[in-house]
């Protein structure tokens, strides 16, 4: 696994500074980017992501009664206590306790042991970039209490289901299971295809002469939730529209003899989703056998898609992708990826590419005025593990 072992020391350090002792154990959770199928998952669609190398790390220490108390080194060290005897309730919204408190309460219902533990948190995954650092964050929580409670191997699709229930209940943000399923079944040096209806994951490698750059496009992340919430909530009205379970179940046809009466926004939603879906199968099969020219046409498609569709992008990432598009040319591709609404962007391209395409994202920053961001070239890690 990838993990910077200055993030490893960082909490062991943290963890004796705060608790007087060594930690029992340590665990680390990844983020994640998707590569393709975006706002599929809670359509119980398909979608291709994979983990990076950065993610959560969190040290745990066994205690003598039920009370959990727990350190955020990156965040001035702010402390949460609580006992589990009694349900901690939820906090303000976008405290951060409340992922712990969520993971915590949510682990009996997935049929996780828990108990009293004394833990200290830190990560490295960029906020508010779309690359899953709350994933992250509640998956390493996941596995280290369940792991902490009784040393068996975690049920790892339970274990982010556990990690979407907190999303949903405590953190309140109706994801779909994406970014928690990415961070916790990942594979070293390969994508995951995973079938957000059945949580069936299929390990897709990238060739090794493959590259995935991440960058940032400058505009952060605000009021998502809100903005999420609303897409999920017109795609489930689609879906009743058309009297089907989710949008799924929709092939182009059906798409398109059903959609009588449909309003034109819903109908570009449900559009989207169709069409992302056979992309992202597609995209799949192109990764496998390393056509990088198919990958690139699929990924450019699902940035179109996004953009006049699902209307999840802004004109900064819009004028990024372009760019990027632009510089890498026919083998491979650029577009938006995680929930929209800025953030980042991820190209797939041939490793030797990746030195001009960087070149081409500062030389864009320089002309549009804009601050340099976050710009990094990843291979796929591997998904949460005890250190
Ligand atoms: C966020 C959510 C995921 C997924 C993506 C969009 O990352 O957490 O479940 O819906 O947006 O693909």
């Amino acid at each position: 696994m990838s993990i910077d072992p200055t993030l490893v020391e960082r909490v062991r350090q943290g963890f004796g500074a705060q608790f007087g002792r060594d930690p029992d154990i340590l665990v680390h959770a990844p983020g994640r980017v998707n590569l393709i199928g975006e706002h599929t998952d809670y359509n119980d669609g398909f979608v291709l992501p994979c983990a990076i190398p950065f993610g959560t790390t969190v040290a745990l220490g066994r205690r003598a009664d039920s009370k959990v108390e727990a350190v955020a080194l990156d965040l001035d060290a702010a402390i949460d206590r609580f006992d589990l005897a009694m349900a901690p309730g939820r906090l303000a919204e976008g405290h951060w306790a409340n992922h712990l408190r969520g993971i915590t309460t949510a682990l009996p219902h997935f049929g996780f042991a828990t108990t009293g533990a004394d833990i200290a948190i830190a990560g490295n995954v960029p906020q508010g970039a779309g690359l899953s650092s709350s994933a992250s964050l509640g998956v390493a929580l996941g596995l280290g209490l369940s792991t902490l409670a009784a040393a068996y191997e975690a049920d790892r699709v339970a274990l982010a289901r556990a990690a979407q229930w907190s999303e949903h209940h405590y953190v309140g943000c109706a994801c779909g299971i994406m970014d928690q399923l990415a961070s916790a079944c990942s594979t070293d040096g390969r994508a995951l295809l995973i079938d957000c209806r059945s949580n069936s994951g299929e390990d897709v490698a990238v060739p090794a002469n493959t590259a995935i750059v991440i960058v940032h496009s400058g505009v952060t992340r605000g009021l998502v939730d809100s903005a999420y919430n609303e897409r999920r909530a017109q795609c489930e009205a689609a879906a009743r529209h058309y009297g089907v379970a989710a949008l799924r179940d929709l092939d182009t046809i059906a798409l398109e003899t059903g959609r009588t009466e449909l309003d034109d926004t819903s109908f570009r939603r449900a559009r989207h989703v169709v069409s992302e879906n056979a992309r992202t199968i597609a995209a799949a099969d192109a990764l496998r056998t390393g056509n990088l020219c198919q990958l690139g046409d699929l990924m450019r498609a699902s940035h179109a898609s996004l953009r006049d569709d699902f209307e999840v992008t802004v004109p900064q990432v819009d004028a990024l992708a372009d760019r990027m598009n632009a510089a890498i040319g026919s083998e491979g591709g650029a577009r938006m990826t995680g929930g929209g609404f800025g953030g980042c962007l991820v190209a797939v391209l041939p490793a030797e590419g990746v030195n001009a395409l960087c070149a081409a994202i500062r030389e864009h920053w320089d002309t549009a005025g804009i601050e340099h961001q976050l710009l990094l070239a990843v291979r796929p890690s591997a998904g949460a593990a005890l250190l």
